[in-house]
């Protein structure tokens, strides 16, 4: 058989996926277009998927890219937030109100935000972010709302800022109030009643989280902005020299708990991260089998964790991060490896998921072990698979 083939029909189930998924209609004058994350479970814009797609959709249709990312434009409030998500066509569902973030069931998007990786896919798939004043518009809103320390990285006020909802490394920090535990809605109405506001949260005792993914994608896209990096002060604050990873902190008490999982690999994706560092992260962890090198790899939890649940876990209601392997997070660590020169890891990792894809079609995540598929079908971003199966760096590279 053809070697490449595989790697085509990745790239062409992406194609599909992400076509069927499009959305697009009129709300009040304005014009959307975006990608929905499952058409059946996430009906909504999701500001971090709708980043992920658009990334992707620069192979077959750019004006996509730019509809896709102009949507969360068009969302902005004049003071430069824009939430994590967008309910362009309907609002929230009455059975999903006490889990999201919103300030009644009319609202038009949530009070909370994901990583922000706006300014950098940008880069990538539509041109200089600089020259788009909104964009810079919104990293100001979150230096100003989000940098509670002023060492320029963000705080979040709720697991699902993070894009990992229901992680374990959230456990010791939330407790009970984490998502998709019982008292998950408690701590949604208690930040309601703050207004969302990471500086009101703290002085009410938080917990408010110092967390690495969203300050990898802050540090991405203040580099795409042309603004100094933040990946120093990450790497000051919240690397761990002992255990060779970067672990959150949480206010209050600069509690830095230790559970391992994928996130503390993410910064591999920053072009700026000390060499050292990252083969670190690489040789101790990424390849280590017992934590993160599984058939289909990265596991969201390393293999070596108590809470690891590589089937996706059976309890109700369904949490998410909590071992199977996400399409994003392995394209985030892969771009760490071939920056690094492990051309065949990266092509190992690469191809296993490219088997999954082929065998299960894009899911929104895969058991680790076998690559069964899991969670949602036709799930957006898991079309970074073309990235895999067909690497183009965009010119001028990812910065
Ligand atoms: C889940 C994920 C989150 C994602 C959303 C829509 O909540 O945890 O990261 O943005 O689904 O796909």
């Amino acid at each position: 058989m053809n070697r490449k083939s595989p790697h085509r029909r990745a790239v062409d189930i992406a194609e599909r996926v992400l076509r069927q998924n499009w959305m697009e209609g009129e709300r009040d004058g304005i014009r959307y277009g975006y990608t929905q994350p499952s058409p059946s479970r996430y009906p909504w814009q999701w500001y971090w998927d709708s980043c992920f797609a658009a990334i992707v959709w620069r192979r077959f249709d750019r004006e996509r890219s730019r509809a896709e990312l102009e949507s969360l434009l068009a969302a902005q409030r004049p003071n430069g937030f824009i939430g994590h998500t967008i309910f362009w066509d309907r609002s929230v569902s009455l059975t999903r109100l006490p889990f999201y973030n919103v300030t009644s069931r009319s609202s038009f998007q949530t009070e909370t935000i994901q990583p922000p990786l706006l300014a950098w896919a940008w880069r990538i798939a539509v041109g200089d972010p600089a020259k788009e004043p909104r964009i810079a518009a919104q990293a100001d809103w979150l230096a100003a709302n989000r940098d509670l320390d002023g060492d320029g990285l963000l705080w979040i006020v709720q697991p699902d800022e993070s894009g990992l909802d229901a992680s374990p490394k959230f456990d010791p920090i939330w407790g009970r109030r984490a998502n998709g535990r019982i008292g998950f809605p408690c701590l949604v109405r208690r930040n309601r009643q703050l207004g969302f506001d990471a500086r009101r949260v703290r002085d009410h005792g938080g917990p408010v989280v110092c967390e690495v993914l969203v300050n990898t994608m802050w540090s991405l896209s203040l580099q795409a902005l042309g603004r100094p990096s933040s990946t120093g002060a990450m790497v000051e604050r919240l690397w761990d020299e002992r255990r060779g990873v970067f672990l959150d902190e949480a206010q209050p008490g600069a509690v830095r708990p230790g559970v391992l999982t994928w996130a503390a690999l993410a910064p591999l994706a920053l072009p700026d991260l000390p060499e050292e560092i990252g083969r670190r992260l690489v040789e101790e962890h990424l390849l280590n089998e017992r934590e993160f090198l599984t058939p289909v790899a990265p596991p969201s939890v390393a293999a070596s964790e108590p809470s690891y649940e590589p089937g996706g876990g059976r309890r109700l209601p369904r949490r998410y991060w909590r071992g199977p392997t996400w399409v994003n997070s392995a394209w985030l660590v892969w771009l760490g490896l071939q920056r690094l020169g492990y051309e065949e890891e990266a092509m190992r990792l690469a191809n296993g998921l490219i088997g999954a894809v082929e065998r299960e079609g894009l899911r929104e995540y895969y058991d680790p072990r076998t690559g069964a598929g899991l969670g949602a079908k036709d799930f957006a971003w898991s079309a970074l698979i073309a990235e895999l199966a067909d690497p183009r760096t965009p010119p001028g590279g990812y910065l």
